[in-house]
């Protein structure tokens, strides 16, 4: 926990309960967290916030001084989360009301407690853009394939070959979930190692990215939440912080890889592959509607200024991305005419986070060894 001249974006969401069913927040919860986090930015906790949304999550972005990790930041999310459920999602009868918060006290950090978190502290140069993504329906892998074209594919990233600020390449940390491991891999020396590792987005997760001058560079949030409550209570629907520009991938590199809607674990029960397809931040496109999906995300953009927020640009708001969501809906038709059958339906080792066990359970006993 640190204080600094350094600012810091910190993202900190949650799924507090949802409109019809599992497929987008209510105009009351925005209005809610407005307030609380006004309180907080009156109160000098943080220098600046705006509240966004995907699909049913709602999400608290947040800048300050305070460092990441810090408890005073992170109990404004907790609060916020709290007073919302209480005085909107439960008197609504909003479904799933408090779905992610796993535990009835704050002890320091939401870490592990239910929401999601990205942060990243850094000091800030002449001008810093950031580009804030935020997904439904889906799980913190999914930015693999996304980041790695932005930080490692000069097909993607032309900056890398033409850019002297980028040329000497990224450092990225991946986590893998099932051991609680981390390690640092150097791009480009050390690509084929990472593509090894993050091809599998269900267990190798980045979850940090540096120039590799150690300049902070992106930040992913981590938590598996399935895994945490052992048992599936809603997918970890994650977000990322990217930074852009003058010797970083310029904006339009790092969104350039969402023309592409790659498949992703998630949609209807957590359980399903689909297209991830980006929209704009406008309720129009950002609700989780067919299937309860298909998975999406949004992204916006913003100058970080002296500590505060400038912005935001809504991204995918743009025909630029019409192809990608025309796309998306052709591999959502595909995938859905598999119906149970995977490779729609998630494998089976995913599976083992889903009430699927509760039902093999049920058959064990009917299961006889063949000769
Ligand atoms: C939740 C989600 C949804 C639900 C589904 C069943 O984030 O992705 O697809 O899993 O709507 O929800 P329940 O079991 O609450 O009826
Ligand atoms: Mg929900
Ligand atoms: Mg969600």
């Amino acid at each position: 926990m640190s204080s600094s001249n350094k600012t810091t974006v910190s993202v900190i969401k949650a799924d507090i309960g949802s409109l019809a069913g599992h497929h987008r927040v209510h105009p009351k919860q925005i209005e809610a967290a407005n307030e609380s986090l006004e309180k907080g930015k009156i109160d000098g906790i943080i220098n600046d916030f705006y509240v966004s949304h995907v699909g049913d999550d709602l999400e608290l972005i947040m800048t300050h001084y305070k460092g990441e990790d810090n408890s005073d930041i992170h109990k404004l999310a907790w609060d916020t989360f709290i007073e919302i459920t209480e005085k909107v999602s439960k008197k609504l009868k909003l479904y799933g009301a408090g779905q992610d918060l796993l535990t009835d006290s704050f002890s320091g950090n939401v870490k592990g407690m239910g929401p999601g978190v990205a942060e990243i502290e850094f000091e800030e140069r002449k001008s810093d853009p950031i580009v804030i993504f935020m997904a439904d329906k889906t799980s913190p892998g999914c930015w693999n394939l996304p980041l790695y074209k932005i930080f490692a594919d000069p097909f993607n990233t032309a900056g890398l070959i033409i850019d002297p600020g980028l040329h000497e390449g990224f450092k990225f940390d991946v986590l893998d979930v099932m051991e609680g491991k981390s390690v640092s891999l150097k791009c480009p020396e050390e690509s084929y190692d990472l593509l090894a590792l993050i091809g599998d987005p269900n267990r190798y997760i980045i979850s940090k990215i540096e120039r590799n001058d150690g300049m902070p560079a992106a930040s992913a949030s981590t938590t598996r939440l399935s895994l945490i409550a052992g048992k599936y209570v809603g997918k970890d629907d994650p977000v990322c912080i990217v930074r852009a520009q003058h010797g970083l991938p310029a904006v339009g590199e790092v969104i350039e890889p969402f023309t592409f809607p790659h498949i992703v674990p998630g949609w209807m029960r957590g359980s399903h592959n689909g297209p991830l397809m980006p929209v704009s931040e406008d309720f129009s496109q950002n609700k989780c509607t067919r299937f309860d999906g298909p998975p999406r995300v949004v992204a916006l953009g913003f100058q970080v200024s002296n500590g505060r927020l400038v912005g935001p640009s809504d991204m995918f708001a743009d025909p630029g991305f019409d192809h990608a969501r025309m796309k998306a809906n052709e591999i959502a038709d595909f995938l859905r005419l598999h119906g149970p059958f995977i490779p729609h339906r998630l494998g089976s080792e995913e599976m083992e986070y889903t009430t699927l066990p509760l039902v093999m359970d049920k058959l064990k006993e009917r299961f006889k060894t063949m000769d």
